[in-house]
């Protein structure tokens, strides 16, 4: 008797979290919408990609693209025939790394051999320059003498993830910096020479030769050694971005007609010019308003993991506002800035969702919640992340299709290294990227690679083509040095 009537108040709750359910995900819908692009939107994002990617490359176009399509005097990728030790530096994030990377010809390996994390202060992020690049300098000279690495003066690769206007391999101009961190005193001055001058301050090591390196650069470098074919680099983490091999005729801010050239196209930067107001809802406004950098990188900001827990928790706010959950009553803690982060959409979206899972999260964000909370949540972590994944694969069309183009091939066959926290942890970012892609690149077969580590092995293998393009043409120097020559006895006789 006592169970029949506890099973029926069971389905009585059952049913109203049911009625409950329907009339919420008919309003729910409302507030969805701005973020479901249609695939006729996504086309039109990519043409306006292709099109801004085209005034970036121009002469005179490009001072006021917004974005950046930066030359990265990168020339070619790997042949396997590099090899050598490096050092390399990592600085993108709150992280910075120092590694140690042998590069081995025979086996066509790169092999970690060591490496160090230091963190990065959030005060040093909004600090000055000076005592950031003090803080990288006395990192990577513990490193140096707790490996007895002193003396050897090796060639370092240096992965700094932010815009820069390469002059040449070893200088390179901040053009200003994102994802956070807003250092004084390094936005237009060269980076290498900032990082020079620190170890020169200390005056207890040396290091070699400097590459300069951005990280979808590296991601591209250390894919290509394992595939040649790969000629993208693209990077979902904290921000993302990609590179490409572009043909140099059309780099029309470095001279040369012959060969290619890596371009880091920076299109974090897409719609910081206003193009993509139409499709920003209310919710990334305020994320650009709050944000350390206003106005930049606009296209990052809706995508990339610095930004995309920040644009849940908007929503969710507003959807307790509006009473459609929590009973209308958030938490102290989810009313604060950055308090749903990005690594907390993981578990709700995961093919194993469950409430247990979720359970946990939302207590600790100390609200009082329902199963059908725990779905509204779910329904808008998987909304913003899949606009993430399709406006980064119509980021990827837009270069796939240029590079087919450029080749007037009918169909390009081509791979895409990648990298960042984003792509590799949410459990299916990766599948909705490709699968749009697919649509909006139809003659493009693109293969992903996940790249291992290309910050840190990727910058050695930059550093490592560099020194080879470097020897072949000292060789062709030569070479032709002893053509003279024989032409001058030829002369003689
Ligand atoms: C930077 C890029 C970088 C990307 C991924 C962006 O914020 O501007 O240079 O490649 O983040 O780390």
């Amino acid at each position: 008797m006592r169970e029949s009537k506890c099973s029926s108040s069971t389905i009585k709750v059952h049913l109203e979290l049911e009625y409950r359910e329907i009339r919420l995900s008919l309003k729910l819908q409302g507030y969805l919408e701005p973020f479901q692009l249609s695939l006729e939107k996504l086309q039109e994002v990519s043409h306006r990609l292709r099109r801004d990617m085209t005034r970036g490359l121009g002469k005179h176009s490009h001072h006021n693209a917004p974005v950046k399509m930066l030359p990265t005097f990168v020339r070619a990728t790997p042949d396997g025939t590099e090899k050598g030790d490096f050092l390399a530096l990592d600085l993108g994030g709150t992280h910075f790394r120092v590694l140690h990377v042998r590069v081995v010809e025979e086996e066509q390996k790169v092999l970690k051999m060591d490496s160090q994390i230091c963190t990065i202060p959030t005060d040093m992020m909004l600090g000055p320059g000076q005592q950031l690049f003090d803080h990288i300098a006395a990192c990577l000279g513990d490193f140096i003498s707790s490996r007895n690495l002193k003396g050897q003066t090796l060639p370092l690769g240096f992965t700094f993830s932010f815009p820069c206007e390469q002059k040449e391999i070893d200088k390179s101009i901040l053009i200003r910096w994102t994802k956070g961190f807003k250092c004084s005193g390094v936005e237009g001055e060269d980076v290498v020479k900032l990082l020079k001058e620190a170890i020169q301050r200390r005056g207890d090591y040396e290091i070699g030769t400097v590459a300069m390196v951005n990280d979808t650069v590296g991601t591209m470098m250390s894919c290509g050694y394992r595939d040649q074919s790969c000629e993208i680099g693209m990077i979902i983490g904290t921000g993302t971005n990609a590179c490409y091999m572009e043909e140099m005729k059309n780099v029309k801010r470095v001279e040369g007609e012959d060969g290619r050239m890596c371009i880091n196209t920076e299109w974090g930067g897409f719609g910081d010019d206003g193009s993509l107001k139409d499709i920003q809802t209310t919710f990334d406004v305020m994320v650009d308003e709050a944000s350390v950098n206003p106005g930049v990188h606009i296209f990052e900001k809706m995508i990339s993991g610095m930004y995309l827990g920040e644009i849940v928790r908007l929503l969710l706010v507003k959807l307790t506002e509006d009473k459609f959950l929590f009973s209308g009553q958030a938490s102290e803690t989810l009313l604060m800035p950055g308090s749903f982060e990005t690594n907390v959409i993981y578990p709700f979206i995961s093919a194993e969702h469950s409430l247990e899972n979720v359970e946990h999260i939302l207590t600790k964000l100390g609200l009082k919640w329902d199963e059908v909370d725990a779905r509204v949540v779910r329904v808008c972590c998987d909304t913003i992340s899949s606009r993430s994944a399709r406006l980064c694969a119509a980021a990827l069309a837009a270069i796939t299709n240029r590079i087919r183009n450029n080749r007037k091939l009918g169909h390009l066959k081509t791979t895409v290294g990648v990298d960042g926290t984003v792509y590799k942890k949410h459990p299916n970012f990766g599948e909705e990227l490709q699968a749009t892609v697919r649509l909006l690149a139809p003659a493009c077969h693109i293969t992903f690679m996940v790249s291992e580590d290309g910050s840190g092995k990727g910058a050695a293998m930059v550093t490592a083509v560099a020194q080879r393009l470097a020897r072949q043409s000292r060789l062709l120097e030569d070479s032709e040095g002893e053509d003279e020559e024989e032409e001058e006895e030829d002369e003689n006789n």
